[in-house]
């Protein structure tokens, strides 16, 4: 049960909680409502998804009662031209409250994909309106999806889904977890503003990506992956040694 109130009381950054038995998407309703709400910051929160979004086309499995379905709607104005940092951000601040709440380490897969025992057990799916300088967000959304609980999962989906609570007996209210994963994501958005080479450098030690032969977009080329700049861009080295970047928005990888 999400205790909307105790929410407000500790994240100070939070204007709004809206929470939904069950909606198509929380990214979705956050996009609808953003070029209308007044509300600085919001937090819309699901207990099912009947169309939840990842990256590109995927979906993201929602069932009832058994994940975090959340949406950060974010109104104030953020001096950045490029939302990778801010899944970045989010990455870090996931993993940092999976630890603190349920002793579980997890890995992140660039970018978006937090990884348990190379299964995900999450994602994080970015989405934002830039003004017309290109220098400001108008809004974003932080799209979380987490699962909780071990679920029936589509045949599909079998070899690479996992759930928290299949490894911790730790148990824990979604409130509290909730807290703590947003006061998390707040700190790691000022580190993105005051220091975001220290947030780089801390995504890194995390990213399982990182010299690995990776392939991209389903090709046959091989690359290894050697970096991630201070954009949060992905630098490999093709199998002649020539160095690429890669934006998040281009591709998706398969370790
Ligand atoms: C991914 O795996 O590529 C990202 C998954 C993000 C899922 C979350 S669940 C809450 C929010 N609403 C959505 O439709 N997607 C995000």
């Amino acid at each position: 049960m999400i205790n909307a109130n105790k929410i407000l009381d500790k994240i100070t950054q939070l204007h709004e909680v809206k929470t939904f038995e069950s909606i198509d998407s929380t990214n979705n309703y956050a996009k609808e409502i953003a070029k209308l709400s007044t509300v600085k910051n919001t937090l819309i929160i699901a207990n099912h998804q009947s169309a939840g979004r990842g990256r590109g086309s995927n979906k993201f499995f929602s069932p009832q009662d058994e994940g975090l379905y959340m949406s950060l709607l974010l109104k104030d104005k953020i001096s950045i031209n490029d939302a990778q940092l801010i899944t970045i951000a989010s990455a870090l601040a996931i993993r940092k409250s999976i630890f603190e709440s349920f002793k579980i380490n997890v890995t992140i897969k660039w970018i978006n994909d937090i990884m348990l025992n190379n299964k995900k057990v999450g994602g994080i799916l970015v989405e934002g309106s830039l003004y017309d300088n290109y220098k400001e967000y108008e809004y974003l959304v932080i799209g979380i999806g987490l699962n909780i609980k071990k679920s029936q999962v589509p045949d599909e989906l079998v070899h690479i889904y996992t759930s928290l609570l299949e490894h911790t007996q730790i148990k824990l209210s979604m409130n509290d977890f909730l807290i703590n994963l947003l006061t998390n994501i707040f700190n790691y958005l000022d580190l993105m503003i005051t220091h975001p080479n220290t947030l780089i450098d801390e995504y890194k030690k995390y990213c399982t990506v990182l010299n690995k032969k990776i392939t991209i977009n389903n090709s046959n080329q091989t690359y290894t992956a050697i970096d991630i700049n201070n954009l949060g861009n992905l630098v490999v080295l093709d199998e002649y040694g020539k160095e690429k970047i890669f934006n998040s928005g281009e591709v998706s990888i398969k370790l």
